[in-house]
């Protein structure tokens, strides 16, 4: 990185604020004081908070400090962010070293190095195929770009298959295809989108029943449809996985008409134990795009030369931000070298730690903890009947206990533990369970 001369003024801005700070320390608010502030914040977007979050900008690891000075920990990760957890002081380096660059924001008819660095990275830890890279800003928009490539690749077909449960983002179009109708309440449906079910691990007849569904929509309406998007772990749908066999009869039927596939990894990049679930499953020769976000902060799609898009089919003014793309670089850097990933690294250490625990609980408590799955830094459970109001509070007792967690699926629901994994101890993953088991 080169420092221009406004490097100087921001260091030295930084020291100031750092002096001002220690002169005269800001207390921490009273837990009135953060309420009345989280009531603010509900009456300016127009929506409660779900719990009363509200960080002071302190954390450390797998732990975050509330505005009122209670600590947590973090385990829903705003929804599956922050693997690094909160205070990680290498990515905050690398973030003060990006705010004194010459510009915080960067797009498409202004790159600096960082833009440049971030694909590059990105493309050299992709799966084996993908020539392109073209960033966004949140998940929905990469998944947004992806959906043009791959109509304009079809000649307009405006059809998507996609799975039962699949969740893929909340624009227009990304909420026609998310599977919740409840999201587009008021919306209409602009576009065919054929549903088909995903793998049931109970019913050995699942993988057959899908291949059949998908053979059967080919047959009738396969020449409305240009794609097929799949979490390969669905993730709002509440973790819930398929083995490699399920995914390639469905991707050699889609070849076989024509049909491109779209992997929407913007939840399961570096969460399943290796950074692509792609490549976790060997999957790299069926995807056509592939979709990021999330835990690289920022958003991506990496694509086939052969969907390479019109010059004007997508662009926008922003891109990502100096900082996030700066940071997104070291977290693939510590991610890919920090024995972090693989099959003996940390995401796949606590995979196994959290299954014990509750495996160890289900027993313990038969019918209250069931329907464990997931993978890597993404686990869930099934609590009680699954009853949404039932999981709910159960999430809201947790979090007033000291432990944030989130819930996924609707009616059976599930909680979802998003592991800070990158940093989470041992004695940090015992005291949660601590807490959950004070909590049930
Ligand atoms: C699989 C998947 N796709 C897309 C999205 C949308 O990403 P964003 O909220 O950044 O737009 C999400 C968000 O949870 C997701 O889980």
């Amino acid at each position: 990185m080169s420092f221009g001369p406004q490097f100087e003024r921001a260091l030295a801005l930084l020291r100031e604020a750092i002096a001002a700070a220690q002169a005269t320390p800001e207390p921490p608010l009273t837990a009135s004081q953060m309420l009345a502030e989280l009531d603010e914040l509900a009456g300016l977007r127009g929506r409660p908070a779900f719990y009363p979050y509200l960080g002071s900008g302190i954390g450390r690891g797998a732990r975050a400090m509330l505005a009122d000075g209670r600590w947590v920990l973090d385990f829903a990760l705003g929804i599956g962010v922050h693997l690094f957890g909160h205070g990680n002081l290498d990515l905050i380096e690398t973030a003060v070293r990006a705010a004194a660059s010459d510009l915080v924001m960067q797009g498409n008819l202004l790159f600096n190095r960082e833009y440049v660095r971030l694909m590059r990275t990105l493309l050299a830890h992709a799966p084996r195929g993908m020539d392109h890279c073209w960033l966004s800003l949140s998940g929905a928009d990469a998944n947004e770009n992806a959906l043009k490539l791959a109509r304009q690749k079809r000649d307009g077909r405006p059809g998507v298959i996609a799975f039962r449960g699949c969740f893929h983002g909340r624009t227009s179009a990304m909420a026609e295809i998310t599977d919740r109708p409840d999201y587009r309440v008021g919306q209409p449906q602009t576009f065919p989108v054929r549903y088909l079910p995903f793998f049931n691990r109970a019913d050995p007849h699942s993988t057959a029943q899908t291949l059949a569904a998908l053979r059967d929509l080919l047959a009738r309406e396969g020449d409305q449809l240009a794609a097929f998007i799949v979490e390969l772990v669905q993730g709002e749908a509440g973790f819930v996985t398929a083995p490699r066999d399920f995914f390639v009869p469905l991707f050699e039927e889609c070849r076989r008409a024509g049909i491109v596939i779209w992997v929407d990894e913007v939840q399961t990049f570096a969460r399943t134990g290796e950074l692509f679930a792609t490549d976790l499953l060997e999957l790299a020769d069926y995807a056509d795009v592939i979709t990021i976000g999330k835990v690289f902060q920022g958003s991506a799609m990496l694509f086939r030369k052969s969907l390479a898009p019109d010059p004007a089919l997508i662009s926008g003014t922003y891109s990502g931000a100096t900082v996030p793309m700066a940071v997104a670089v070291r977290i693939i850097e510590k991610l890919t070298t920090e024995g972090i990933l693989g099959p003996a690294g940390r995401v796949k250490r606590f995979e196994s730690l959290t299954r014990e625990h509750l495996e160890r609980l289900s027993r313990q408590r038969p019918g209250l903890i069931s329907h464990i799955d997931g993978v890597g830094a993404m686990i869930a459970f099934r609590l009680g009947d699954g009853r949404l109001t039932a999981t709910r509070e159960f999430i809201q007792r947790c979090f007033a206990a000291g432990l944030v967690l989130y819930y996924g699926g609707h009616d059976p629901a599930c909680i979802r533990l998003f592991l800070p994994a990158a940093v989470l101890s041992e004695d940090e993953l015992a005291e949660a369970f601590a807490i959950i088991e004070r909590c049930l």
